[in-house]
């Protein structure tokens, strides 16, 4: 959530930062604003709404230090008094996070003589680090003082009056990097900010305390000053870009061929030593615990079905939000896997911190490489899907997929589940995996269909065990950049009540992949066709009495890496015709780092 990008350098800084803001606008689009040193005073403009709106209005400063930050609003509206950055007494401030303890703070500041103008808890901390300066006069030492009496989660960029050569930053548990470039220093949210720029940065553990200056960034870990290794990113700038594509949903869609070929190439070259060698030791584990939030979660959904299919041991599958604050069953024969695009989302972080304190093994799924996630699980395994910007999910999702299969067959042949014959299979159908996928993309029945249903308010997605977990994810994808009320249901469920949502015309959607449950799922499917649906199936059989699109028929471990497609490729195709902002879509964030 929101977006920081602060630079000091010899440039001039607004236009630099505002191409940062860009690249990470899809971590939030509330409001945005910089602040910038001008004859050694600190300058802020801001404004509501997008990037866009702010680089209108940009003033052609010599400026060469500034902050700036695109907002996914927490605390008060998105409005222009809420806009980072904010600036209380010597201090200007912007937030990634959520300052938790703000009330009580705010009364003791306010007792002090502070008045707030804004709603949030950023301004909160902002009055804090200017309160404790006052009798500190040492910017270090505030600071982390400062860090000693927040409770809750954030990344700051700072500015102090007293010292305008200089940007602060310092973080806890929400993501922020320090960049370098001879005589140029940034930190960013995320790594496409300064993609322009360099590739090598610093990743900041929790309160470290980053002081960058034009010719050198220091850093420092409650006072003592300290070493960080640099990393090299190993993506491109083109990767961050949408090259041709009008959205980086497309793009991210097309690429998806290509990725889950990648990822399944790193870990598995067709032997069951390369599984030995590349995937973690899985023998100790007789249970799989898997969490996760959104997409992610429903990633993990599908690899419940195939690992207790194809190699009959128990996973359950818990969203992450809830699962750290229940009772948990496990014990030292039990893996927890956490699956994350970002690596940042809190409450799978959570979850994964209660796992580790717990002393269970844990084993993490992530995409971004050195996020939190990845860093504090005991084993990762990354999975090479390059940076994903459109805020909906596609190529990181069947990327997870793909490392879930990998992880089954794993476990498949440490337990001996698979023939020879099936192991074969298994291997020769991922040679024309790419290709039936690349097909599938090409294939131009979706805007057809999404002609037919774009206009509906309700629709309606079903399927049973595998193909229910992946309809879950179709739903997800509609709902998210349509706002279509789109929801999933197990096929033979429907009738236990929602049927009677279904009117003449409602269009309902189902999945049908799975022999073992082709034919119920089909008679569900006719209920609402005989109530007035207007039913799609998106199978792997040729249905003469109802509208298809047809997919090739693959192993159950491959199977979903097809289905979801279809699903993806009808959600862009809706809310494109529906005119909706399909990459940044309405109240959502790309990296969920609060709860
Ligand atoms: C996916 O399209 C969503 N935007 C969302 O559900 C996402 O999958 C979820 O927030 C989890 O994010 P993560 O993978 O970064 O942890
Ligand atoms: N909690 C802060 C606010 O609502 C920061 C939100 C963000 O991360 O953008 O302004």
């Amino acid at each position: 959530m929101c977006g920081i990008v602060g630079y000091v350098g010899t440039k001039k800084a607004l236009p630099i930062i505002v191409k940062g803001l860009e690249a990470l606008e899809y971590r939030g689009y509330d409001s945005a604003g910089i602040a910038y040193v001008e004859n050694n005073h600190i300058q802020i403009i801001k404004k509501e709404g997008r990037i866009a709106n702010l680089q209108e209005h940009l003033p052609d400063s010599p400026s060469t230090i500034g902050i700036g930050h695109t907002r996914w609003a927490t605390h008060g509206e998105a409005s222009y008094q809420n806009a980072h950055p904010h600036q209380v007494g010597k201090f200007t401030i912007v937030h990634n996070g959520i300052i938790e303890n703000y009330q009580e703070l705010k009364k003791v500041l306010e007792q002090e003589n502070y008045v707030m103008k804004s709603d949030t808890d950023t301004e909160v901390a902002c009055a804090l680090l200017d309160y404790l300066y006052r009798e500190e006069r040492d910017i270090q030492k505030t600071i982390d003082k400062a860090t000693k009496l927040l409770k809750g989660s954030y990344a700051f960029g700072i500015l102090c009056e007293d010292d305008p050569e200089s940007i602060y930053a310092i973080r806890c548990s929400s993501p922020l990097i320090v960049a370098t470039k001879e005589q140029e220093q940034f930190i960013a949210s995320d790594v496409p900010a300064i993609l322009n720029d360099t590739n090598e940065y610093f990743l900041l553990d929790d309160f470290d305390l980053a002081v960058l200056r034009k010719d050198h960034v220091s850093f420092y870990h409650y006072g003592k000053e300290i070493q960080k290794e640099k990393i090299i990113f190993e993506g491109t700038v083109e990767s961050s870009q949408k090259e041709g594509f009008p959205h980086f949903m497309l793009k991210e869609i097309y690429e998806q061929p290509q990725i889950v070929q990648n990822t399944i190439r790193f870990y598995f070259d067709g032997t069951k030593e390369s599984l030995d060698n590349s995937l973690p030791n899985l023998e100790p584990y007789q249970s799989i615990h898997i969490v996760a939030c959104g997409s992610a979660y429903h990633a993990g959904l599908v690899a419940r079905t195939l690992i207790e299919e194809i190699v009959g041991i128990p996973v359950t599958c818990e969203i992450a939000s809830e699962y750290r604050y229940k009772k948990v069953f496990y014990d030292s024969h039990t893996l927890v896997i956490v699956i994350s695009q970002s690596g940042e989302t809190a409450d799978t972080l959570a979850s994964l911190r209660k796992a580790n304190a717990d002393g269970i093994d844990t084993l993490a799924i992530v995409n971004v490489v050195g996020s939190s996630i990845a860093r504090e699980a005991k084993q990762v395994l990354y999975t090479k899907a390059g940076c994903e910007i459109a805020v909906a999910t596609t190529k990181a999702y069947t990327a997870q997929l793909a490392i879930l299969s990998l992880l089954t067959l794993k476990l498949a042949c440490i337990h001996h589940t698979l023939q020879e014959d099936e192991w074969l299979e298994i291997k020769e159908q991922l040679r024309t995996l790419p290709k039936e996928m690349e097909n599938l993309i090409l294939s131009k029945q979706y805007e057809e269909i999404a002609k037919q249903i774009y206009q509906q308010e309700d629709i309606f997605y079903l399927g049973r065990r595998l193909d229910y977990s992946i309809s879950l994810e179709g739903a997800l994808k509609l709902k998210e950049i349509s706002y279509i009320n789109s929801v999933s249901y197990p096929a033979g469920e429907l009738k236990h009540g929602t049927i009677s949502l279904i009117e003449d015309k409602t269009p309902v959607i189902g999945i049908l992949t799975d022999a073992n449950v082709m034919e119920k799922t089909m008679s569900n499917l006719e209920e609402t066709s005989a109530r007035g649906a207007n039913v799609f199936a998106i199978t792997t059989e040729p249905i003469n009495t109802m509208k298809t699109i047809l997919i090739p028929k693959k192993h159950l471990l491959w199977q979903s890496l097809l289905t979801i497609i279809p699903l993806q490729l009808l959600a862009y195709e809706i809310a494109k015709l529906r005119g909706s902002d399909i990459d940044k879509p309405r109240n959502l964030a790309k990296s969920v780092t609060v709860e």
